[in-house]
């Protein structure tokens, strides 16, 4: 089947199909779901279908050999469809968590043990997708257990929402972005550290390669500064189909 002559609601409609042919009833999840023995919500492939983070083009090049690198990925229910039910070779998944899940386990993906938000380790590979499936919001919760840091700073608010808004709307070097920088920077520690996720995710993505979050960089603010100050560390870096919702954050090496 060619996924890009499909659209978004079409390849829904696909992965719903395939979820009830995959997986035994229990584990034909459409929505977010609750596991009581290990106190963890994750979430069905469905999520991310619908949320448009999973979209044709990524399902016809993960078919055609592209390879991903999910990190965060819990019991893998999306990974696993991605498999079982549109036929994306083992080989060409690999997985990460802070644990290994007995589903991905049994899965038999290629599987790395790591802190997301520490150093990564050396993972001999490169991929054509970095995806964090709902992972990125929830690692950042241990440095801020409290939840004392802002999310967002009100300093020189009209003057920063100024860059902001060019920084978004696509222009990523604008007058005044030095100051933008400097501000953000050290009234909102967290961009500091999803700067430096990013930055190592980076490290692993083949040219033309694409880093996909789902959750945890929602804050315009917080976008802004990402995308601004990895383009001036990455000239080829690009940021597409920023329009859906500000729960998908998409970045493109070109
Ligand atoms: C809400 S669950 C989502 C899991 C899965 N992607 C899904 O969609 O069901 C968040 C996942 O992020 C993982 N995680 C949290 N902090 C992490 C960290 N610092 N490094 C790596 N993974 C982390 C958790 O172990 C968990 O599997």
């Amino acid at each position: 089947m060619n996924y890009l002559s499909l659209n978004q609601t079409e390849l829904i409609s696909i992965a719903q199909q395939k979820i009830i042919e995959v997986f035994p009833k229990e584990e034909q999840h459409t929505d977010i779901y609750y596991i009581e023995k290990k106190n963890y919500s994750y979430f069905s492939a469905m999520w991310y279908f619908k949320a448009e983070i999973i979209t044709p083009d990524l399902i016809q090049n993960l078919t055609q050999n592209a390879a991903l690198l999910s990190v965060g990925c819990g019991e893998g229910h999306l990974e696993r469809l991605l498999n079982k039910g549109f036929d994306i070779p083992k080989k060409n998944i690999h997985t990460s968590d802070l644990y290994l899940d007995q589903k991905i386990f049994q899965a038999g993906f290629r599987h790395h043990l790591f802190d997301l938000t520490s150093p990564w380790p050396n993972l001999k590979k490169k991929f054509d997708y970095i995806l964090f499936p709902e992972s990125l919001g929830v690692a950042l919760l241990k440095h801020d257990p409290s939840r004392k840091q802002q999310d967002i700073t009100f300093r020189f608010f009209n003057y920063l929402e100024q860059t902001q808004k060019e920084i978004l709307g696509g222009n990523l070097n604008p007058p005044d972005l030095t100051f933008f920088l400097e501000v953000v920077e050290k009234d909102v520690p967290r961009v500091t550290i999803i700067y430096n996720i990013l930055k190592q995710a980076i490290s692993f993505l083949k040219p033309q390669g694409e880093i996909r979050i789902k959750h945890g960089l929602q804050e315009p603010q917080q976008r802004a500064y990402i995308m601004a100050k990895l383009a001036q560390e990455y000239q080829q870096i690009t940021y597409p189909n920023q329009t859906k919702s500000y729960e998908n954050f998409i970045l493109k090496m070109a």
